[in-house]
Parts: structure tokens; C-alpha cells; sequence
């Protein structure tokens, strides 16, 4: 398949929070953009860790090739036997999101209501650097995807419990499908990790914080209610307002995310109304540290 280039593309960056966000205007993904364009974004999701493509008509093998302008994309890591059976319409590599129910059972995963702050594959030894979603059907209200920034998390914290946490580990684990902890909504199918409480980025070099509600169990080498508090501490500090950027979809956003540096949660939405969203990641390059 041939993909046409872009040989000039005016792109333009408009900032959508003061912390986190950005959306890329006058690119069409249809057509590859040129070399250069395609670092100017890449730049630029650094610089604001969420950006946002509006307007996209996308195929699946776009979907696939876009996903590699920013690495090696990452295979799905729920095991064949619990994945819903809409997957098997997908491209390797593109996962489905929805609601949507054939003979009463959701042909995606995740399907319905609200999500808790989480960094994707936190419990892999090597979490997906990225996440691509692509919004095919969004119900009227709800459904939003609230994005955090860890870095504004990690520098605006109070230095007296960032010094208390600096070089601590922390166990991470999930329960594929679970949107709330120790909800009943998950696979058998699980995986668990430990990572540092506050990661470096491999790129920007600078640091996050890197726990999340959904799947973070507790603080390694610590009595269990101290990291319980300290835990607790960090969810509400990470997930206050001043640090979220909130997406309200529209069919045809074409979204990429930092797991590396960003926790993300969605909001509930009605159970009577279609969401269907295309997924693709893209592999991380080295163990968090
Ligand atoms: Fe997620």
C-alpha cells in the first residue's frame, strides 16, 4: 500500500491546559507528513504529553501506521482467551473499546462507566510508552478521558513527602478488564510489577509521579497504613484539577498519550448510548527507572 507524503504541513499546536494537552491542527493522517512535520509532533506531544488530531477519517491500516511515527507498536497483552469477540475484526495491534453489545455481550473491552486514574501496563516489566485512541462513536454526554500530568504532580509536591518517597519502589497490579480496585469486573487473568514511585523520563529526563489508584497496591519496605496514607496522598495530589486536561470526544479524534509521565480515568456516561474506540500502544523502550 502506498501512502502519499505530505511534503509541507502547517501545523498548529494550541496548548489546552496549562499543564497538559494540545491539540494539532491542519494535519491530515490520511497522507504521511513530511519528515520534518513528523518530528514537529513528536516535539510537540513531548512537550504537552496528550495531543489531540481533531477531524481524522482513518482506516485501520492508518491507524497501524500512524502508531509507528512514534515507535515499534505494541502487541495486546490480555491473553487470546479473554478478549472480546469484536477483536477478531481488528488488525493485530488495534484494540477494541466499547459498549456496544451483540447477542448481549460487549464486542469490546472495557465496556462500560466510569475508570479510575491509571497509567497503562504499569504492571508490565516494560510498560507501553504510548497509547493511540481513535474515537469511532461517542455517546452524547460522558465517557470524557481525564489526562494527569505527573510532572506537575512530582513539582508541585510537598518536598518534606517527596523526600520521604524519593527512591522508594511500588507494587503494581491488575487485573485485566477491572475499571475500580478490587472491582469484580476483571479477567482471572492478571499481571504485577514493581516500579519506582517517581520515574524519570527517558526522553524529557524529567520526573514524574508514577502511581495510580487503579493499580498501585502499596509501597514496598513500608508498614502497610503509612503507605496506605502516603499512597492516598499522592491519588488525590496527582488527580487534582489544576493538573487535568478533560477530553470530551468527538468522532474522528485521533488522540496520543505518555504513559511515561500522564495517568488517565474516564468518566461514567450512559449504558444506553454506543462508545466504540480503536486502540492501538506503542511498545516502551526500557524498564521505568
Ligand atoms: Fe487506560
Amino acid at each position: 500500500m502506498s501512502v502519499a507524503t505530505q511534503t509541507k504541513s502547517k501545523l498548529d499546536i494550541v496548548p489546552l491546559t496549562r499543564h497538559i494537552g494540545a491539540e494539532l491542527r491542519g494535519i491530515d493522517l490520511r497522507q504521511r507528513p513530511a519528515d520534518e512535520t513528523i518530528a514537529a509532533i513528536y516535539q510537540a506531544w513531548l512537550d504537552h504529553l496528550v495531543i489531540v488530531f481533531p477531524g481524522q477519517k482513518l482506516s485501520q491500516e492508518d491507524l497501524v501506521r500512524v502508531t509507528g511515527y512514534f515507535g515499534e507498536i505494541g502487541d495486546l497483552h490480555r491473553p487470546p482467551k479473554y478478549r472480546p469477540p469484536g477483536q477478531d475484526r481488528l488488525l493485530p495491534g488495534i484494540m477494541m473499546i466499547s459498549n456496544i453489545r451483540e447477542n448481549g455481550e460487549p464486542i469490546g473491552s472495557l465496556p462500560d462507566g466510569e475508570m479510575m486514574f491509571h497509567h497503562d501496563m504499569i504492571h508490565a516489566e516494560v510498560p507501553s510508552k504510548a497509547t493511540m485512541l481513535y474515537c469511532v462513536e461517542t455517546p452524547d454526554t460522558g465517557g470524557n478521558t481525564l489526562f494527569a500530568s505527573g510532572y506537575a504532580a512530582y513539582d508541585t509536591l510537598d518536598p518534606q513527602i517527596r523526600n520521604r518517597l524519593e527512591g522508594r519502589k511500588a507494587l503494581h497490579h491488575y487485573n485485566y478488564g477491572s475499571v475500580q480496585k478490587g472491582d469484580d469486573k476483571g479477567t482471572e487473568a492478571f499481571a504485577e510489577c514493581v516500579h519506582p514511585v517517581f520515574r524519570t523520563h527517558e526522553d524529557t529526563k524529567k520526573k514524574a509521579v508514577y502511581v495510580n489508584r487503579l493499580m498501585t497496591v502499596k509501597i514496598l519496605d513500608m508498614p502497610q497504613d503509612e503507605s496506605d496514607s502516603l499512597l492516598d496522598l499522592l491519588y488525590d495530589h496527582s488527580e487534582k484539577k489544576e493538573f487535568v486536561y478533560a477530553h470530551r470526544w468527538r468522532v474522528g479524534d485521533l488522540l496520543l498519550w505518555d504513559n511515561r509521565c500522564s495517568s488517565h480515568a474516564r468518566t461514567d456516561f450512559p449504558a444506553t448510548q454506543r462508545r466504540l474506540m480503536l486502540r492501538t500502544t506503542v511498545k516502551g523502550a526500557t524498564r521505568p527507572y
